[in-house]
This record gives structure tokens, C-alpha cells and sequence, in this order.
């Protein structure tokens, strides 16, 4: 008799991407330490999403609602303190996490060839990641976020020419505003999520074409 499996299968490579991806991936028996990092950054990506989501159930993307908002959940939601803490926490674990797995791919040369897309898609992984947390970091709608967003906009405009004009295009006004959070909300929340998730479906795939390096260099294919 044919199991459930087996009409998925005869329909969604499901069982073939399970062992290609996971049961079967052939790695090499001399991993260290330094090579969980990946693994757990895909780990905090998650937790951000799911943590994210909890949040966004509770916050307001408005001038003048936002900064209360997020006092209201600090406060007076169920385990709102502990969820917004994962966040805040999380993003900078996140960076710490992410800086020791490049470190790792200096240190074994697992830039180089064949690994060369692995890498250049973990350097825009690296630079989506950025603009995802300054993004976040506006939200709050507090002192500290009004004027790093101030001054890390204020930074296209020192480009020649554009610069100005670059600047204006990203606040949405002449000034942090209204409209400056609001966007940000939407790239923060839907639009570089997406991406992110995007370039890691694109990283691993990448790694698992070629398979991963090792620390002595040696190619196991
Ligand atoms: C959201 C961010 C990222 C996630 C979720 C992620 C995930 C992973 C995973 C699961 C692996 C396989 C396990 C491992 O070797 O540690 C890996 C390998 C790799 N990653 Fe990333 N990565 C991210 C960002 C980056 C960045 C920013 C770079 C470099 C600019 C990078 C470069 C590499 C390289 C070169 C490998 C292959 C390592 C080897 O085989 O020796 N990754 N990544």
C-alpha cells in the first residue's frame, strides 16, 4: 500500500530534499568549534521572525503612538518585557554570532573557490542584516532612535551631488518624521525579512553545491 510519504514524494520532493538538505549531507568529520555559527545564526534569524511577530501584535508605526506603544508592552503585556528583550538582545547576538562565522571564513579560506557565491552572498546577507537593525532601531520612537536615524541618514548626504537628494528620498521628508517611521516599519517588518530569508535559502543552497570546507583545507568530494 502507498503511505502518505510516498504520494508527498510522488508529487513534492520532500523525502529527496530532506536527505540532500539534512539527513544526508555529506560533512566533513573535522568540523570545530568555529563552524556551529552558521547554524546558529539560522537559529536567531528564527527566534527575531517569531519574536517579531509578537511584537508587531502589540506596536504602533505612528509618531505619536509608537513610543507609547512600547511602553504598553514593556508593562502591561503578558511577557510583552521578556519578548521585546529576546529582540533587542537577539539583534546584537545576532551581529556577534554573524562576525565570528565570517571570522571563520577568513581564517580556513572557505572564500575562496569553489565557495566564491557562498561568501558574496553572505556578504549581502551581511549588509541586509545592517539596515534590518537600524531599521528596527527607529522604532521605539525614542531619543536614542530619532537621532541615530538623524545620523546614519545624514551619512548619504555627504555623497557629492545625490547626496542630498538621497537623503531626502530615504527620510520621506526634510526631517525624521511620520513618514520616515513609517517606512522603516515596512522594511523592517516585511520587506528585508524577506530578503534575508531569501540570500540564506540562496547561501545554503550554495554551500550545498559544493559542500563545506573543513580547518585543514581538505576537499572531501
Ligand atoms: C543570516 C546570516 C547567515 C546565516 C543564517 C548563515 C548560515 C550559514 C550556514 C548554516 C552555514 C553552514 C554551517 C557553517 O559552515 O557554519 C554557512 C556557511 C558559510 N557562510 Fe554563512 N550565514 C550567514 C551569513 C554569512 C556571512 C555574513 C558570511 C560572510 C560574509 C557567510 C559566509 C559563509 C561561508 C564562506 C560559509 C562556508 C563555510 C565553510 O564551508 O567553511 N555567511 N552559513
Amino acid at each position: 500500500m502507498m503511505s502518505m510519504m510516498d504520494w508527498i514524494d510522488a508529487r513534492f520532493p520532500a523525502t529527496k530534499m530532506w536527505k540532500e538538505h539534512l539527513s544526508e549531507y555529506y560533512a566533513p568529520k573535522n568540523f570545530n568549534f568555529w563552524y556551529y555559527f552558521g547554524s546558529l545564526a539560522l537559529l536567531i534569524l528564527v527566534l527575531q521572525i517569531v519574536t517579531g511577530i509578537f511584537l508587531t501584535m502589540n506596536y504602533k508605526p505612528d509618531a505619536e503612538l509608537a513610543f507609547a506603544s512600547v511602553e504598553y508592552i514593556m508593562r502591561d503585556v503578558e511577557w510583552g518585557w521578556l519578548i521585546r528583550y529576546l529582540h533587542s538582545t537577539g539583534a546584537s547576538a545576532f551581529f556577534v554570532v554573524i562576525y565570528l562565522h565570517m571570522f571563520r571564513g577568513l581564517m580556513y579560506g572557505s572564500y575562496k573557490q569553489p565557495r566564491e557565491l557562498i561568501w558574496i552572498f553572505g556578504m549581502l546577507l551581511y549588509v541586509v542584516l545592517m539596515a534590518e537593525a537600524f531599521m528596527g532601531y527607529l522604532l521605539p520612537w525614542g531619543q536614542m532612535s530619532y537621532w541615530g536615524a538623524q545620523v546614519i541618514i545624514s551619512l548619504f548626504g555627504a555623497l557629492p551631488v545625490i547626496g542630498e537628494d538621497l537623503a531626502l528620498w530615504i527620510r520621506g521628508d526634510y526631517v525624521v518624521a511620520d513618514a520616515t517611521l513609517n517606512r522603516f516599519f515596512a522594511m523592517h517588518v516585511i520587506a528585508l525579512p524577506i530578503v534575508l530569508l531569501g540570500l540564506v535559502a540562496a547561501h545554503i543552497l550554495a554551500l550545498h553545491e559544493v559542500g563545506s570546507n573543513n580547518p585543514d583545507g581538505v576537499e572531501i568530494k
